[in-house]
């Protein structure tokens, strides 16, 4: 008998869902919210209540592309937190009312464990290898920034972790000076591409351990905007691509550092990545360049695997569905990590 899931993400500003039959993905809905950009970041209250206008749509979305009717369905998955209170209980107040109408398991999955997972992510006829355990997984998201020992499908230690902001927040807060769109990721991206990596040089953190610390370039990006504005007050226009370019240089730089060291110090040589920063085009090129140096073995996952989405949740529903760790009415959203 197949094994059918429903996978359901409202922790932030993404209405998604999934459906996903033996592990394999049909389907992947998401709604985002683009009320947000001109606010320059999420606003809570206009999240959730845009997830409670999305949430039927795109359910009802994601049945009728993967051609499931709900009746087939075997259980639903959800994200219970990390993430914006509101907009979690929108997701698990519907995932908990749909299980019991269906009169299926309900199953609550770690939003941080799923964005790992997607690695594990197949598309139909895709054929490409999945991490082996034990593996690294470098976890590059908006809300977090650590390395992780995934050392089977329910076991995960951290290595290590950003002291202050993760490697999202340093991009959106670097665009926001920048006066570009919210998330800004994307576009420094863009604008990285057409500029120098060495016209600015931003100091490096020195940081112990595999930790790491982001505020303080973040903050030297913005001391040079504001003296570079006083000489020129379209300093901003005529350099943006390579301020781009060298502040993205910094970050990935870091992030490269760390996870090779990490390897070095646990001799594993299985790298994964995930996490909205991880569609960073110019991360994906430098990090498989140096992991083929080092002998080690990368996996990257799609770029719409990569950023807030349902499939990732499926992912990890499936797994802890074959483990029968199914979840209670009574359990609750949380919003802190844990
Ligand atoms: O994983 P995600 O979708 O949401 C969280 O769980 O946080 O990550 C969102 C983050 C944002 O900070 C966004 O700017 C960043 O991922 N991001 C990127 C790129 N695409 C998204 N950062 C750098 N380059 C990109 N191409
Ligand atoms: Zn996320």
């Amino acid at each position: 008998m197949s094994i059918i899931i429903l996978g359901i993400e409202s922790s932030c500003d993404d209405t998604s869902a999934a459906v996903i039959r033996d592990g394999i993905i049909l389907s992947n809905i998401l709604a985002d919210q683009k009320i947000h950009a001109k606010f320059g970041g999420v606003v809570p209250e206009l999240a959730s209540r845009a997830h409670q206008q999305n949430i039927i749509p795109v359910i009802d979305h994601a049945l009728q592309l993967a051609n499931i009717n709900k009746k087939q369905l075997n259980a639903i998955a959800y994200t219970q937190g990390p993430g914006l209170l509101g907009s979690l209980l929108v997701g698990s107040s519907f995932a908990k009312a749909f299980a019991l109408a269906l009169g299926i398991p309900l199953i609550a999955v770690h939003h941080l464990q799923a964005h790992v997972f997607a690695n594990f992510i197949r598309d139909k006829d895709e054929t490409s290898a999945i991490p082996s355990f034990p593996f690294l997984c470098l976890l590059i998201s908006g809300g977090h920034t650590q390395i992780i020992i995934v050392k089977n499908h329910t076991e995960f230690e951290i290595i290590g972790q950003s002291i202050d902001d993760a490697a999202g927040e340093a991009f959106d807060k670097a665009a926001k000076i920048l006066g570009l769109p919210y998330p800004g990721g994307p576009f420094i991206d863009q604008h990285a591409k057409k500029g120098n990596t060495k016209t600015f040089i931003f100091p490096r953190p020195q940081i112990p351990n595999l930790d790491f610390s982001f505020s303080g370039l973040k903050t030297s990006f913005l001391y040079l905007i504001r003296d570079k504005l006083k000489e020129n007050k379209n300093f901003i226009s005529e350099n943006i691509d390579d301020l781009c370019a060298s502040y993205q240089s910094a970050i990935i730089e870091i992030l490269i550092s760390k996870i090779k060291n990490a390897s070095t110090q646990t001799g594993i040589k299985e790298i994964a990545i995930a996490g909205g920063v991880s569609v960073n085009s110019a991360l994906r090129e430098r990090l498989s360049v140096e992991m083929e140096k080092t002998n080690c073995t990368l996996y990257i996952p799609k770029a719409e695997y990569c950023t807030d989405n349902a499939a990732m949740i499926a992912m990890a529903g499936y797994f802890k569905f074959l483990k029968k760790d199914f979840s209670e009415q009574e359990s609750v959203p949380f919003s802190k990590n844990r």
